[in-house]
């Protein structure tokens, strides 16, 4: 694991490019095993993640290249249908394959994802939905860790969803597409990264209607083409460097963003006080002035505010001038950071029984050693230590490599001071 060493205080000014969009990536990759062909992904985030899911096409049998930014894929010698426990166990969304495999080969064996620190994530709503499509499925083994799904003939069907789960919904989609008859989702999630991998799936074939909306309607054909395919900005990385100007203070244009996505993180934003300016695919960011507080912050499910940008606000209200209140209302534990940022000086109380996180604004967070425990709240402390005074140093900071391309990199890029370091820096 690396780890990254921050000299807090100083105001980030200039401009940057958002990269490609991680969780549009991820579901679109998997979909290309329905493509018994060529897929290019354009404007493809060069991560940790997205190099996990493309051992796993390798191991399925797939061949991969890259020409810079563009991941191709070629499916048409695919003929693997089991992903190892290892792979699933290291990164959860590779249960997207599930969808894709059981969809092209009508038979899966994958690993059942474990949970991680932000929550147990259960695939109860994947497993129930596939199994109304004429779809069986039994557990390998004994600890249930093993998941055999199979079918003669995958059957459309109306599948009603009681959360809009993201994974849930893009598993639906990957079985239903090249399936016998039309299947019909109800209360499907609306996250960006369903649409984008919709309109990749259409480009190669696919019939699917209802974009965007709480209802799709997946017609299903006989076969997929080849397909060219070009991924949105990625709207999290946008908006946890945009958070990072609310608390570090600054003056930043950022450029590719995915503007359309970005609705509610930029109401928040302009809420704790920035001033936004948006042209086309860029906004401008600037705030000069100590945060202001929010006095109650709700994550939701697509269009609301994004649990995935909910970490990275927590560190912002840490400097608010007043009291805000945060509701994680999407996973049961995704306060994790809470006692490193009490450890940078942040005041924050949680409330168990009602799992909000009481925020205290204090005038100035100061320097310490912390670890990062996954992908977001890293990101978090690395824009605590930007904000802090004094040294920080962020140990695990390889979770954060899973979703941003080069954080250190972006963030020298506007004037902060950071660097990776070995991981025994200084002992934590
Ligand atoms: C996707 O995860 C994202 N991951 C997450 O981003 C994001 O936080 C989440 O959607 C919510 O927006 C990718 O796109 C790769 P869910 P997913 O199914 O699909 C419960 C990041 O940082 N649930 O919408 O796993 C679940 O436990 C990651 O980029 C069940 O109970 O999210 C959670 O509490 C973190 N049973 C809630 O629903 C199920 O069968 C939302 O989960 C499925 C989900």
């Amino acid at each position: 694991m690396s780890s990254i060493e921050i000299i807090g205080g100083k105001q980030l000014k200039g401009e940057l490019k958002i990269q490609g969009s991680k969780n549009a990536a991820l579901p679109v990759i998997a979909a290309t095993i329905l493509n018994k062909g060529i897929s290019k992904l354009k404007n493809c985030p060069r991560i940790l993640d997205v190099f996990h899911m493309v051992k796993i096409l390798e191991e399925l049998g797939c061949k991969t290249s890259w020409e810079e930014n563009t991941l191709i894929v070629d499916s048409s010698k695919a003929d693997v249908t089991c992903v190892s426990e290892d792979f699933v166990r290291k990164m959860r969304s590779s249960i997207l394959f599930l969808g894709a495999i059981l969809g092209r080969f009508h038979e899966v064996t994958i690993a059942y994802p474990g949970g991680c620190s932000i929550g147990k994530r259960p695939i109860d709503y994947h497993l129930n939905a596939i199994k109304k499509m004429n779809v069986t499925e039994e557990f390998l083994q004994e600890d249930g860790s093993m998941i055999h799904c199979y079918s003669d003939r995958i059957i459309g069907t109306d599948i009603f969803l009681e959360f809009p789960s993201v994974g849930a919904t893009q598993n639906i989609i990957l079985t239903a597409v090249l399936a016998t008859g039309v299947t019909r989702i109800y209360n499907a999630a609306r996250e960006p990264e369903i649409t984008e991998v919709c309109s990749y799936l259409i480009g190669a074939g696919a019939r699917i209607r209802g974009l965007g909306t709480a209802y799709l309607e997946i017609e299903g054909v006989k076969q997929l083409q080849d397909v060219e395919f070009y991924l949105s900005p990625d709207r999290i990385v946008a908006g946890t460097y945009m958070a990072a100007v609310a608390a570090v203070k600054g003056d930043v244009l950022f450029t590719h963003t995915p503007v359309r996505h970005l609705d509610s993180t930029l109401h928040i934003l302009q809420k704790v006080g920035c001033r936004i300016d948006v042209n086309s695919d860029q906004v401008r960011v600037r705030n000069f002035q100590r945060p202001l507080p929010v006095a109650v912050l709700n994550t939701k499910p697509y269009p609301g505010f994004p649990t995935d940008m909910q970490s990275q606000l927590m560190t912002v209200l840490t400097l608010a001038e007043g009291k805000s209140t945060i509701l994680e209302e999407i996973f049961e534990s995704r306060y994790q950071n809470v006692e490193d940022l009490t450890k940078m000086g942040a005041r924050i109380q949680l409330q168990k029984d009602t799992n909000a996180a009481e925020i205290t604004g204090v005038a100035q967070l100061h320097g310490a050693v912390v670890r990062a425990h996954d992908l977001r709240g890293g990101a978090a402390l690395v824009i605590a230590g930007l904000a802090a005074e004094g040294t920080t140093i962020v140990h695990d900071a390889t979770y954060i490599e899973r979703g941003y391309e080069d954080i250190c990199r972006d963030f020298l890029a506007l004037g902060g001071d950071i660097r990776y370091c070995s991981e025994n820096r200084l002992d934590s």
